[in-house]
């Protein structure tokens, strides 16, 4: 297994699962917060500041979405955990104060950027949460206590959840008088539908194990103990199937809420006629 711990020296080239993962962020390591590794079809990113509940940072997502960037072409399953009791508590409360987080600003100093400045700031985050719904792998966040506010965004952002008897996923958000920016919103309205997601969101509470898996917030709960097993007989099930089908087929899935039964019937179709020629055609 090729293992990087993520940040640190800009001049640092973080080797991974034999490529080249090059630079991910200037912040300090522990703003970073995560590590990467790549065993064979699987990787795993892990995020990795226990004692700050892995609290998130800019320098979090713009280390994410590098992975994402330079994910090598053999992996699969990507499974997104957090070490320590928590998966995530969310944006690093520091943001919220005058001096915010060390190179990283705060809540203060991205108000008094102009418009386009701010949405791009906001847009650069987002993508490390985007690529995680790519066709060509499946990701799996695997979950246990906390999962607040960008912790909660950040498991949504991943196509399935296995999740500790003792996950508490949060969307604190609105609480604190923002809103959930992290591609969060989508997922969760898809999921639990949307007035389930508006009183999720706007009461800021707590939904358990008992109830995610209720409501297909998650697709498994097992006992804490368990997780780390339950995530990879998941991960040995997916890489059983086919690759091509596999993406295929996941391509089908998410484009299907939007179209009609017609348009999902071609698009079937044209999927399938790739897969037959690919393993009977002529090559
Ligand atoms: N940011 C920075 N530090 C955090 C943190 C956070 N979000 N959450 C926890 N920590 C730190 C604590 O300050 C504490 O540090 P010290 O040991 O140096 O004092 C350490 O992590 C352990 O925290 P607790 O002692 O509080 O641990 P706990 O297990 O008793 O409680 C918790 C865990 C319930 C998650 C609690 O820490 C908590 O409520 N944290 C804040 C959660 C929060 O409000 N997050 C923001 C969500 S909104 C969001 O994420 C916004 C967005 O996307 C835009």
């Amino acid at each position: 297994m090729a293992e990087a711990a993520i940040g640190g020296n800009p001049e640092h080239a973080l080797k991974a699962g034999g490529s080249d993962v090059s630079t991910i962020s200037a912040a300090a390591p522990a703003e970073v917060g995560l590590r990467f590794e790549v065993d064979g079809e699987i990787a795993t990113v892990t995020l990795d500041r226990p004692d700050k509940r892995n609290a998130q940072t800019f320098a979090t997502w713009s280390a994410l979405a590098r992975i994402g960037e330079t994910l090598p072409e053999q992996v699969r399953v990507v499974v997104v955990k957090g070490e320590g009791p928590s998966f995530s508590a969310g944006i690093d409360l520091r943001m919220f104060t005058p001096e915010g987080v060390p190179g990283q600003g705060s809540f203060a100093s991205a108000a008094a950027l102009g418009d386009a400045e701010f949405e791009q700031l906001i847009a650069e985050a987002q993508k490390g949460f985007l690529w995680l719904r790519r066709p060509e792998i499946v990701s799996i966040a695997a979950v246990q206590g906390h999962a607040i506010g960008a912790g909660f965004q950040l498991a949504l952002a991943c196509d399935l959840r296995v999740v500790a008897d003792d996950v508490k996923f949060c969307m604190k958000e609105p609480a604190l008088g923002l809103v959930p920016d992290l591609t969060g919103t989508k997922p969760l309205a898809d999921i639990v539908g949307v007035p389930r997601a508006i009183e999720i969101c706007l009461t800021a509470r707590t939904v358990g194990a008992a109830e995610a898996v209720r409501l297909g917030l998650a697709e498994i709960a097992v006992p804490a103990s368990e997780l780390s097993q339950a995530v990879q007989d998941l991960a040995a099930a997916l890489l059983a199937t086919d690759r091509a089908a596999a993406a295929a087929t996941k391509r089908l899935l998410q484009a299907a809420p939007g179209r009609t039964l017609e348009e999902q019937a071609a698009a079937e179709r044209a999927e399938q006629i790739q897969r037959v020629r690919a393993l009977f055609g002529q090559r």
